[in-house]
């Protein structure tokens, strides 16, 4: 077996995976999130740790051949996260969160001192999510605990540490520092003397299939195996989706929807993009992808169903969700929950629901959610069109792809075929698939890819849905422009 660890935001995923790439086990451990005005978004790293081994034992439990046949494991993680460490690798303070939006001050910083040079050292924008913007916040506001740093990593590079002892970062998480070049694979020494970061607090990089070492044996004992674990460095989480929905070919295309959403196309090639959109290492060596990302996803379908129905599942609250037609009668819903990411970067910018009628139940609110996230993903989708791509076909994973309803609903929005697949857990099966690489399953990681991803079922456009859409993402489109003085 191979083990793939998904690091997200509210919980940590793990997938027991076999020689054929059949699912044997799956089990998961929920995160706290310390959210506060201002846009403080924090975790406390020790948690990740705990919540991993936590779940990894529950597998261990259900699957009890697991205790001696796993071989391998890797991890997927949320991505841009900022770990600060001591001289002693102790962590200076909670991790700041790639949905954390204080650090406005810091990308403005950043793009006053860089300039147009900022995109050749690392093919990105500044915006607040990154890690970088981070480090600075902390270097401006907490002096006395900057100056004790002596190396930062993101999340999931943390938690390999602490399950390793070994501390390292790869390309695909790297990419989203602000740091890093992802054509060079390499540290952008520019970058850290403009803005005064030390060299040396940018740790070593390795590939996401190199073996970095093993699971130490105080944690394998709590987890109850047996057996040395070869333990793989892994990729950041949209890198590790891509890889769990097939997306390793030039034209393919991804739909994501966690906490974040994001929509991802997979590029064979070192490209100038506008800094629209994102361009990063792929968890398969050597090329990239671009991606568009809407900050509060699944997050604004977790807020609405904590407010409307806290007691209830999902399920409860989307009950009848099929019967409203496309638009939920007229109720529109902007997921700007925590500013917006792309097209707008737009920390300040809030969220709202337009058009509430007398007559709205509590279904309507929720598709309009459903609705108006599926538009903010569309915004990035628009923005490939508009750069000359020709999308036909788009794989969805995550939440986003539990729901039939919603499935079609993409379908309808983005004027696509969408794809469904047998195992919609993107970022922990890629974790499995580089783990299975790593361990030398296949001689490349596109013939794990292969192996393991299963399409299931087809979602086709329906006309009359498409025009409905069509004209209701236009006023969509209107309400970033006339609410954003608002906020
Ligand atoms: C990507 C991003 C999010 C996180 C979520 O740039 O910030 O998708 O990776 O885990």
């Amino acid at each position: 077996y191979v083990a793939g660890i998904d690091l997200g935001t509210s919980a940590v995923k793990v997938l027991l995976v076999d020689k054929h790439g059949n699912v044997k086990g799956e089990a998961s451990s929920p995160l706290d999130m310390h959210v506060a005005a201002g846009g403080v978004r924090e975790q406390n790293p020790d948690q990740w740790v705990d919540a991993t081994i936590e779940a990894l034992k529950k597998i261990v439990e259900s699957v009890p051949e697991a205790a001696t046949s796993i071989e391998g494991m890797s991890f997927s993680g949320q991505m841009h996260g900022l770990v600060l460490l001591d001289e002693k690798r102790q962590v200076l303070r909670p991790a700041m969160l790639w949905n954390d939006t204080r650090t406005s001050a810091e990308c403005e910083l950043i793009r006053t001192t860089l300039g147009e040079e900022l995109y050749t050292y690392t093919k990105n924008p500044a915006l607040e999510g990154f890690t970088l913007p981070k480090l600075l916040w902390v270097k401006a506001h907490e002096p006395d605990l900057f100056s004790k740093a002596t190396s930062f990593v993101l999340p999931k590079d943390y938690l390999r540490y602490r399950l390793t002892g070994a501390l390292h970062m790869e390309p695909s998480d790297a990419a989203g520092t602000l740091l890093f070049h992802p054509a060079k694979k390499a540290w952008s020494h520019e970058m850290c003397h403009a803005l005064d970061i030390p060299v040396s607090m940018c740790p070593e990089i390795v590939l996401s299939t190199d073996e970095v070492g093993t699971l130490v044996r105080d944690v394998a004992t709590q987890i109850g195996v047996s057996n040395d674990i070869k333990v793989f460095a892994g990729g950041a989480d949209n890198a590790c989706g891509a890889l769990g929905a097939g997306i390793i070919a030039p034209g393919e295309t991804l739909c994501s929807i966690g906490t974040s959403g994001v929509i991802l196309s997979y590029e064979e090639q070192d490209i100038d993009v506008d800094g629209g959109v994102h361009f990063f290492n792929h968890a398969k060596d050597n090329v990239f992808y671009t991606m568009g990302v809407t900050l509060a996803a699944g997050y604004s379908l977790q807020w609405a169903k904590d407010q409307l129905a806290p007691n209830e599942s999902f399920e409860a609250l989307l009950d009848g969700i099929e019967t409203i037609p496309p638009g939920s009668r007229g109720l529109l819903f902007t997921p700007f929950l925590n500013g917006e990411r792309t097209p707008y970067s737009d920390a300040s910018i809030r969220a709202s629901w337009i058009g509430m009628d007398a007559e709205h139940t509590r279904v309507h609110l929720a598709k309009a959610v459903m609705e108006g996230i599926t538009f903010s993903l569309n915004e990035s989708l628009q923005l490939f069109r508009q750069a000359g791509k020709t999308i036909n076909t788009v794989v969805s994973i995550g939440g986003g792809a539990k729901n039939p309803a919603w499935l079609q609903m993409q379908a309808d929005i983005f004027n696509a075929t969408v794809v469904s697949l047998e195992n919609e857990q993107g970022p922990s099966l890629g974790a499995a698939i580089i783990a299975a690489a790593g361990c030398g399953w296949a001689p490349s990681i596109d013939m794990v890819v292969k192996k393991f991803v299963r399409r299931k079922q087809e979602f086709h456009p329906v006309k009359e849905n498409v025009e409905t859409y069509q004209n209701i993402f236009q006023l969509y489109q209107q309400v970033y422009k006339q609410t954003a003085e608002m906020c």
